[in-house]
């Protein structure tokens, strides 16, 4: 176990400081380089104890953008592993990269040309046909989806099922990493969820309705209102908002249906 040096007097450490000596402190191979980081850190903030600063490479934080893609090894372990910097926690003397950027193909094309046609995705991304069924993609995906279900899905024409079964994908782009066919799976599977999006999935009505309604100014006068509060007044309009219920069913509605 090793603890931060600290020449202070002990009586003059602070409880924050005693905190801080208590740390338990692992190496960490960081770009190829040692550090010493506190055990429990997610692979992002051991790099940034460590002293790198995120320019690329890092978006939410919470494991939802996408952006921090990194591969690592463990220490006598061949294999080389993926995961999102925000969420792995580093490991004693595992070898840390960050790939902020993966240079995938992505096809272009005018979306608004596009039809249904399982064909569009076969001539924007023919080498689909290229995957060999190892299933990499889905050991890698840190978002637990069955990527090469998905694939096969696209390879079978059927868009609305690839649609679906990558609904959770945050284009990390660590599939495509591992991927033996050069395949840019998450690229295709964003094209298969915009085509079902706009092309399969049938309309919503009461979206239709909200529109119109929009259109037709039926809020112009509630958005006056606001417009002419203080801002003391909108949070208080803001605070006393009806909220729904966490327990709330499909049926809920709220008092004032002036909005609705
Ligand atoms: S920073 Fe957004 S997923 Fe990690």
């Amino acid at each position: 176990m090793s603890v931060k040096e600290n020449n202070k007097n002990p009586a003059e450490t602070t409880v924050k400081e005693k905190k801080q000596l208590a740390v338990k402190l692992i190496p960490v191979h960081i770009m190829g380089k040692r550090y010493e980081v506190p055990e429990g850190l997610t692979i992002m903030k051991a790099m940034e104890y460590a002293g790198y600063r995120f320019i690329r490479g890092c978006g939410c934080r919470g494991g939802t953008c996408g952006a921090c893609g990194t591969v690592y090894r463990k220490p006598g372990d061949y294999k080389l592993q993926v995961a999102l910097a925000c969420q792995k926690t580093v490991e004693p003397d595992m070898y840390v990269a960050q790939i902020p950027f993966f240079p995938a193909n992505r096809a272009e094309y005018k979306f608004t040309e596009l039809t249904s046609a399982s064909e569009e995705v076969f001539g924007l991304y023919p080498e689909l046909f290229r995957c060999v069924a190892c299933n990499a993609c889905t050991k890698a995906c840190p978002q637990g989806i069955q990527v090469m279900d998905a694939i096969a899905a696209l390879k079978r024409g059927d868009i609305s099922e690839a649609a679906l079964l990558s609904f959770d994908c945050i284009q990390c782009g660590l599939c495509t990493s591992r991927c033996l066919g050069e395949l840019a799976q998450y690229h295709m599977f964003q094209l298969a969820r915009r085509i079902y999006g706009a092309r399969i999935l049938s309309r919503a009505e009461h979206l239709a309705e909200m529109v119109k309604a929009v259109e037709e100014g039926e809020y112009e006068e509630a958005l006056e209102k606001l417009k002419g509060m203080s801002e003391e007044e909108l949070k208080r309009a803001y605070q006393e908002r009806e909220v729904e219920p966490v327990s709330a069913g499909e049926d809920w509605r709220p008092k004032d249906k002036r909005y609705l």
